[in-house]
This record gives C-alpha cells, structure tokens and sequence, in this order.
C-alpha cells in the first residue's frame, strides 16, 4: 500500500479502498482524490478483482472536501489545479463500485457516493450538501447526480438548505439501497459483493455501462447503446455457457471471457 490518504486491501474478487485521513473526518484533499482514481483504475486492470468496495476509517465516510485546502483559493487557482479531470476518471470505471458508508458523507464525500453503483449505509449516516453554508455550491457532480436521481423537489431543498438526509430518508427517496446496523455494515457488503463478484462479469460491465447512459442520453439514444451491448454480449463465452447451462439444467461457469 503505497497510498498516503487511502488504504488498499483485496479479499478473493473484492478490492477495498478506504479514505485514511480519520483525524479530520477523511476530508478529502486532491491528492487522496488523485489517490481514490489511482486505485480503481488498478482493480479496474486486476483480472483477478470484480468488485470494488469503497469505505471511510474512523467515525465517518467522509465530512467533505478539504476546507483547509480550499479556504484561500482563487478561481484562477481551481481553474488551473484542474482537480476534476479526476473527478471525470471516477466515471469510467467498468467494475461495479459498492459505497459502504457510515457517519457522515457530506459534500464532496456525498458527490463521490453518489459515483458509487451500490450504497449501503450504517443506520447512524447522514449526507448532505451543507456547502451552501460556506457560501458554494457542490462541484463534482452533486447537483446533476442528486437531481437525476431524486427529481427537482428534494434536490432543490436539500441544496438550498444543506440539511442532514439520514440514512432512513435516503433510503425512502431511493439515493442507497439499503441500511444495516453499524456492528453489520461491513459484513453485510461483503457478503453482497461476493454474490456480485459470482455473476457474470460482462454482463454485469456492459449493464453498468448502459445504466450510466441511461442517466446521461435520451431514452432513444440510451437504447440504441443498450442493444449494441446487448449484441456485444453475443460474442463471449459466457453467454454461450450461460444459456447452455440453463438448458442442461445445471449451474453456469462464468470466466469472464
Ligand atoms: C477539513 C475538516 C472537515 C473538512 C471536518 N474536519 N470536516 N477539515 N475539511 N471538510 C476536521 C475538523 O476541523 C476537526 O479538526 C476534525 O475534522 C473533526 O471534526 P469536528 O468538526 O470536530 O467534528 P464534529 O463536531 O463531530 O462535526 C462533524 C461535522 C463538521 C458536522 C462533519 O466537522 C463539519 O461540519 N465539517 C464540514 C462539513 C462540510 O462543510 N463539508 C463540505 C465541504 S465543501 P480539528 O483539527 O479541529 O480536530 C465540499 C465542496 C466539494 O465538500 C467540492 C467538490 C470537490
């Protein structure tokens, strides 16, 4: 593990990266961002690694973006610093990408969650967009991820008034799939992502890939997208082992292939 702010650890397909910064909350300066993309980029590459598990040491997901960092910056030094080619990186990453999140996963902390294709959360997270409060306004992503997947109304209130979204609210407007207790948390995404480490790996990378089209494309052009992956899915092995299996009435063996 050679990371600073993060830590890096694999168990069989899953690859883990958790923020390290506990003392301040794991605020997340640019280079544990840099960091984050460095990881995943890396499990994306690891044959041997289909599921990524994304988590924060200490009390909290993460409390945000590095205030201290930002506080005497100018436009022009954001502008240049380009922090968020990083950011776009995070967006491309084929493997299916879990956020267990405990404590507090607010600002920016809530924009990377938001990057995550699965969210569990402890009963104890809140999330939030408080950055009305510093008088700014979220910057990866938050206000078109959050609105897409609540609608206008919520979003709209949540970022004007950087209030707390407990867990069970976020549940309720759909923004994670599921709560547990702190003490199950961990445990609980494991045991899903070694289910999702068992499905079919192409399937499961070229349905995340037109999921997110989805989100960004009309209905038509997201679809033209869907059937060419679903075509695409045609000329692998597994489809061949996948619907054979079923024929033959046995359980598949998916390589990835
Ligand atoms: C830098 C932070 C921090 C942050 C907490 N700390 N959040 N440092 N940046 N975002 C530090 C505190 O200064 C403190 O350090 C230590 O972590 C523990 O935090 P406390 O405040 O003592 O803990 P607590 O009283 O439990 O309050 C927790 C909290 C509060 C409610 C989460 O820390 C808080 O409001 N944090 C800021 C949240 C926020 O505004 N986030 C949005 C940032 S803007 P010391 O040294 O005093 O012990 C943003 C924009 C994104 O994210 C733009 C795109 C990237």
């Amino acid at each position: 593990n050679s990371f600073e702010f993060i830590e890096t650890t694999t168990q069989g397909a899953i690859g883990t990266i958790e923020l390290n910064r506990p003392k301040v909350l794991n605020a997340l300066n640019t280079k544990m961002i840099s960091e984050i993309v460095q990881a995943m980029e890396g499990f994306d590459k690891d044959d041997n690694i289909r599921v990524i598990v994304l988590s924060g040491k200490g009390r909290a997901f993460a409390a945000g973006a590095d205030i201290d960092e930002m506080a005497n910056a100018s436009a022009m030094d954001l502008e240049l610093l380009n922090q968020f080619v990083d950011w776009d990186r995070l967006a491309l990453i084929k493997k299916p990408i879990i956020g267990a999140v405990h404590g507090f996963a607010l600002g920016g902390a809530f924009e990377l969650a938001l990057c995550c294709d699965l969210l569990f959360a402890a009963e104890d997270a809140e999330f939030g967009f408080p950055e009305v409060n510093l008088g700014v306004m979220p910057g990866a992503g938050g206000t078109q991820r959050l609105t897409k997947l609540v609608g206008k109304t919520k979003a709209m209130e949540w970022l004007f008034t950087g209030k707390r979204i407990t867990a069970k609210e976020a549940l309720h407007y759909g923004i994670i799939n599921q709560t547990f207790s702190k003490e199950l948390l961990f445990e609980e995404t494991y045991k899903f992502a070694e289910q999702l480490a068992k499905q079919a790996p192409i399937s499961i990378r070229l349905i995340k890939e037109s999921v997110l089209k989805a989100i960004d494309h009309s209905i038509y052009e997201g679809m033209q997208f869907e059937r060419k992956n679903f075509y695409l899915l045609f000329s692998s092995e597994d489809q061949k082992e996948g619907m054979k299996a079923f024929i033959e009435k046995r359980q598949p063996q998916f390589k990835g292939k």
